[in-house]
């Protein structure tokens, strides 16, 4: 666990030997920020690859070929489309195992919103997030060297008034993580989660889904403020 390489790495920086004051110490890492990563088996992702980039196809028909740093995104509503039922099926348990890693006292969340990605060499995705919804899922079907990575960036936006120089970057004193994923990947992160991705620095365009996931009834079950009346 993160939490104990932490409290290892402070205790070795806070040795008796060289602190001798120090009785005890301890590094707390306090609301941390947690992207899921799912890796499907082979068996299961390459049909669901195939389909998906068969949906692909049909859906751009007609379209001319993306040139260099053009991107595209199908329509939001691919969840409907039975070419992404069995992918639909892997993102939903996954949510819902990721809201039992949460202890949230609901598993009912559905998927509100899937598109498909299409990202030629040298196309970007700019800095965003997903509102209105409390989880989002990206799922990549076709990744290649240098267009195998997405940046989440720090949701502590006032972390970055003060950025002194580090002598090494590491997960705690950067802003931005890079997340190296691959054919059959799937992420999990919290919809407010600030994500990017850089120009795509493969010779093949690059394939991805996404998803937005909601409480299915959130207004009718989980609004109500959390104090009580008195
Ligand atoms: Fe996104």
């Amino acid at each position: 666990m993160q939490r104990k390489r932490y409290s290892a790495e402070f205790k070795r920086v806070t040795a008796s030997r060289k602190r001798p004051w120090i009785e005890s110490s301890d590094a707390l890492s306090l609301f941390p920020t947690l992207v899921w990563k799912i890796q499907l088996r082979a068996e299961v992702h390459e049909p669901i690859d195939a389909s998906a980039l068969g949906l692909l196809h049909a859906l751009r028909q007609g379209l001319p070929e993306l040139k260099a740093g053009e991107a595209w995104q199908s329509g939001h509503a691919l969840h409907g489309r039975e070419e992404l039922r069995e992918l639909c099926g892997c993102v939903s348990r996954a949510a819902r195992s990721v809201l039992q890693f949460l202890k949230i006292g609901t598993e009912a969340i559905e998927i509100t919103g899937c598109w498909v990605n299409l990202y030629a060499p040298g196309a970007s995705h700019r800095v965003h997030s997903h509102p209105n919804n409390y989880l989002s899922a990206v799922y990549y079907v076709r990744t290649w060297p240098g267009a195998d990575a997405i940046n989440f960036h720090d949701p502590r936006s006032q972390a970055g008034i003060i950025r002194p120089p580090v002598t090494q970057l590491t997960g705690i004193n950067t802003d931005q993580v890079v997340v190296r994923v691959k054919n059959g990947t799937l992420l999990v992160f919290p919809s407010y989660l600030q994500h990017s991705v850089d120009a795509n620095a493969g010779g093949e365009s690059r394939v991805s889904v996404s998803f937005n996931l909601m409480f299915s009834a959130f207004a009718e079950e989980m609004s109500s403020p959390l104090w009580g009346d008195q």
